[in-house]
């Protein structure tokens, strides 16, 4: 068992310092606010949350939980602190750090006077840089001593729910945490071992990144289903059951499948019916920004796929796929087809290698060229083999994943550039001449 400080008496602090001492741990809480201080140490808690008055109480009595509003006191008797302060909004919309700024200057400041290592560990919703753009070099100047060397580092957001905290606490759906240093890693991999969670360790920014992306995923799908729902009623129709019934389906509408960043979606159905279901709702007098910005965000991905192309600086595109998914030769509104019609309409000199829709030409089956919008002579750029593909362009443009194909490409990755919008080796990133779209 640990000894720990809680900065931070809110609402993340408070139920994390209960659960901790609950745990066995033996908890310092630290706020500026000496009336949350006192409250704690009566016993009482400072916010109503269920079950936690009675939790504060338990632990408080058995001696694992105290407050004090002394940083020093709580530094020195604890192995890490927990920083759980506001990180309200700014005027802007951008993160307001001043909270986090003046803990870890105090944090800071009581390390350099505290010969043991000790971990700081930020609780604080951050965006993506924040730890080593703010907090590390914070700590480091006010306390005259180096991260991941002389004191800990990590990045561990919280996930619980106002309502449900010490619920969430003892169960959640996920657990994520960055470290500079194996000792943060290790104490917050061991106060995590005995939940029911996979613990995913990684580095501080993409623990940074997963906490916003879960907020606003979670806020996606409440105004997704909140536009549904207007849709439907408009409609005559119960939008709740139209989106429970949705909800059951985990093989498709609930599928992390479509979870993957990545090029654009096309086909003959998405595009088509996400603009008819905006039409039906605009003919009702129903607003649907959401609708309406999924279009705008298809066609914005498009663009930054002809974007990456002309920063390449190539004029020689090779592109594997054009159907709008492999496996088929179906070309209706696939956004690769729409890419290529830009480029060739640039001046781009553009192959196409796509065995699906290469071998409907070359049987001149009545669907060769099926739902291709653009007038881009594709039976004469398409090539028979990858292999002449990537010996014909200065660029190859990866759009479809086909499994005879990665070997080839994975071999062309470093002497040919790569643009890859399907990514052809799992956690491969962007460097040098090989550049994916969203990784
Ligand atoms: N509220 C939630 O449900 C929730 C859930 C997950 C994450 N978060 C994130 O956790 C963070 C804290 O949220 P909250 O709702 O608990 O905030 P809160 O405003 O309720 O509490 C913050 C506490 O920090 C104290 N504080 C400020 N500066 C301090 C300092 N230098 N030393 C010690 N204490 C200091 C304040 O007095 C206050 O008691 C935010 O970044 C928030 O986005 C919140």
């Amino acid at each position: 068992m640990a000894n720990l400080a809680v900065f931070g008496i809110g609402y993340v602090g408070v139920v994390s310092a209960a659960c901790l001492a609950k745990d066995g741990h033996r908890v310092i809480a630290v706020d500026i606010d000496p009336r949350k201080v006192d409250a704690i140490n009566r016993g009482q808690s400072p916010i109503v949350e269920h079950g936690l008055p009675e939790l504060i109480a338990e632990v408080v009595a058995a001696g694992r939980l105290t407050a004090t509003t002394d940083v020093a006191e709580a530094v020195r008797a604890t192995d890490a602190s927990f920083v759980c302060v506001g990180t309200p909004s700014a005027p802007d919309g951008s993160i307001g750090l001043s909270y986090v700024e003046g803990v870890c200057d105090a944090i800071g400041a009581a390390l350099a006077v505290h010969p043991a290592f000790h971990c700081v560990v930020m609780r604080s919703t951050i965006v993506p840089g924040t730890m080593e753009r703010v907090c590390v070099p914070r700590l480091e100047a006010a306390s005259g001593r180096v991260a991941g060397k002389d004191f800990g580092v990590g990045y561990y957001p919280e996930f619980l729910r106002e309502s449900t905290a010490i619920q969430d606490y003892h169960d959640p759906g996920l657990i994520v945490f960055g470290a500079l240093d194996s000792q943060t890693g290790a104490l917050l991999t061991s106060i995590n071992k005995d939940l029911n969670c996979a613990i995913n360790l990684v580095d501080l920014r993409t623990a940074e990144m997963v906490k916003y992306t879960s907020n606003s995923w979670r806020a996606v799908k409440v105004s997704f289903a909140n536009e549904i729902g207007n849709i439907a009623k408009a409609a005559g129709l119960d939008g709740q059951r139209v989106m429970a019934i949705l909800c059951s389906d985990h093989k498709v509408s609930m599928s992390p499948y479509f979870m993957r960043p990545g090029f654009a979606f096309g086909g003959s159905c998405l595009p088509k019916d996400v603009r008819a279901l905006r039409s039906l709702a605009r003919d009702m007098s129903v607003a649907s920004p959401i609708l309406d910005a999924v279009l705008v965000a298809n066609a914005a991905q498009i663009a930054r796929a002809e974007e990456m192309i002309h920063a390449s600086g190539k004029t020689r595109v090779g592109m594997v796929g054009i159907s709008f998914k492999p496996g088929t030769d179906d070309m209706r509104e696939s956004p690769l087809a729409e890419l290529a019609a830009r480029l060739i309409g640039k001046g781009f000199d553009l192959s196409v290698y796509d065995p699906f829709v290469h071998e409907a030409y070359l049987n001149d089956l009545g669907a060769a060229g099926r739902g291709l919008e653009h007038d881009i002579a594709l039976g004469d750029r398409l090539v028979p083999s990858i292999d002449a593909l990537i010996e014909a362009s200065d660029v190859v443009l990866v759009g479809n994943r086909y499994d005879e194909a990665i070997p080839p490409l994975q071999a062309a990755m470093g002497g040919r550039a790569i643009i890859d919008l399907a990514r052809i080796k799992p956690g491969e990133r962007s460097m040098g001449s090989y550049e994916g779209i969203c990784w």
